[in-house]
């Protein structure tokens, strides 16, 4: 039985991207383990959110963990600003973070470049999820393969507030997998897909109808060769299609270039819009059950109370292990 965190931002609705690489995993994780699952909204805020779409994505993402398999009786769903915990440790996580180990970080590089104003959150990014992860004691950390560093860096942080004032954090470690770890855009197979990109046609929403994903995957640019095999280096829109294909079918990729021999890219696209809109089926019969429903708010009011119990121990902990606390003890 290990502790397992992870957490989403609710920047946007979820894209297949954020499900085959992270949610996807986590139902089976929840019948062993002790799991913690968050809506990082206050993660979303480090760039500029309507205030309206943020409380309606916090509430629609948290639907869609629980449409996706998330069981509450056994996991803890939350909102990570009802946990004020998550602020309170990570503003003691920055005070232990160097400006310049922050500013190496990919993400802060990909979502400042070229921006006139970048918030002071955005770098302070990582502190933050550092403290979601190190307040329960956190062993294992399911996530895609964009978020390795960040994993890497709440390492480096719990080993030196460990080593400089009490050894009181787990170290955990990013679980990331085999296979879909990083989907890639259907415009530009060199960027990953984000729910944030401008260009709609870029990803495939979770809340997409049917008729919507087979127009999507349509439009995905491809190449000039007209064969269907996989291909990374060579054939990297190809490639992300297939990997697509064949964790929403089941069927080896293999498999799926045998199918589609002497076939030409109409008809694998056209069918791979169908494979995604029967995934998504279910998973939109239930979210669309849940989101008009108070059962959402009670599960999550019943969470923030279950993680916000958990978490302040460990933050008490880290205050007296830094001079926090006032009484004498
Ligand atoms: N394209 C992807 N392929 C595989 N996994 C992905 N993840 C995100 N994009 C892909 C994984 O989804 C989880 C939640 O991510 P997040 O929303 O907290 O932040 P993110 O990684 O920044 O995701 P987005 O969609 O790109 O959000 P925006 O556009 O707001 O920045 C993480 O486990 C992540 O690895």
């Amino acid at each position: 039985m290990s502790v397992i965190f992870s957490g989403i931002q609710p920047s946007g609705t979820l894209t297949i991207g954020n499900y085959l690489g992270a949610m996807k995993h986590f139902t089976d994780l929840q019948d062993d383990n002790e799991c913690y699952f968050c809506v990082v909204n206050q993660h979303a805020i480090t760039v500029p959110q309507e205030k309206q779409a943020l409380k309606q994505n916090s509430r629609s993402l948290a639907a869609l963990y629980l449409a996706s398999g998330i069981n509450p009786e056994k996991s803890t769903l939350f909102i990570q600003s009802e946990v004020p915990a998550h602020a309170q440790l990570a503003w003691m996580l920055q005070c232990v973070s160097y400006i310049g180990e922050l500013e190496r970080m990919t993400q802060f590089k990909d979502k400042s470049t070229g921006k006139d104003a970048v918030s002071a959150g955005l770098l302070t990014y990582p502190p933050l999820m550092a403290a979601d992860i190190l307040l329960y004691g956190t062993e294992i950390v399911p996530v895609g393969d964009d978020q390795k560093q960040h994993i890497e860096l709440t390492r480096n942080l719990a080993e030196r507030f460990n080593r400089k004032y009490n050894d009181i954090f787990v170290m955990p470690d990013a679980r990331i997998p085999k296979v879909g770890a990083r989907i890639m855009s259907l415009q530009d197979p060199s960027k990953k897909m984000s729910k944030s990109d401008s260009n709609q046609n870029a990803y495939i929403s979770m809340l997409d109808e049917p008729s919507t994903i087979v127009k999507k995957v349509k439009r995905a640019v491809t190449d000039s060769d007209g064969v269907v095999r996989y291909d990374k280096e060579e054939k990297p829109a190809i490639s992300n299609l297939l990997t697509i294909y064949s964790l929403c079918s089941g069927k080896s990729v293999e498999e799926i270039e045998s199918l589609y021999e002497g076939r030409g890219y109409g008809d694998f696209k056209a069918e791979l819009g169908e494979v995604i809109a029967e995934t998504l089926k279910p998973i939109q019969e239930r979210y669309n059950e849940l989101i008009t429903s108070s059962e959402l708010d009670d599960i999550l009011d019943l969470g923030a109370e279950k993680a916000n119990r958990k978490a302040s121990k460990m933050l008490t902990k880290a205050e007296r292990a830094m001079g926090l606390e006032r009484r004498r003890r």
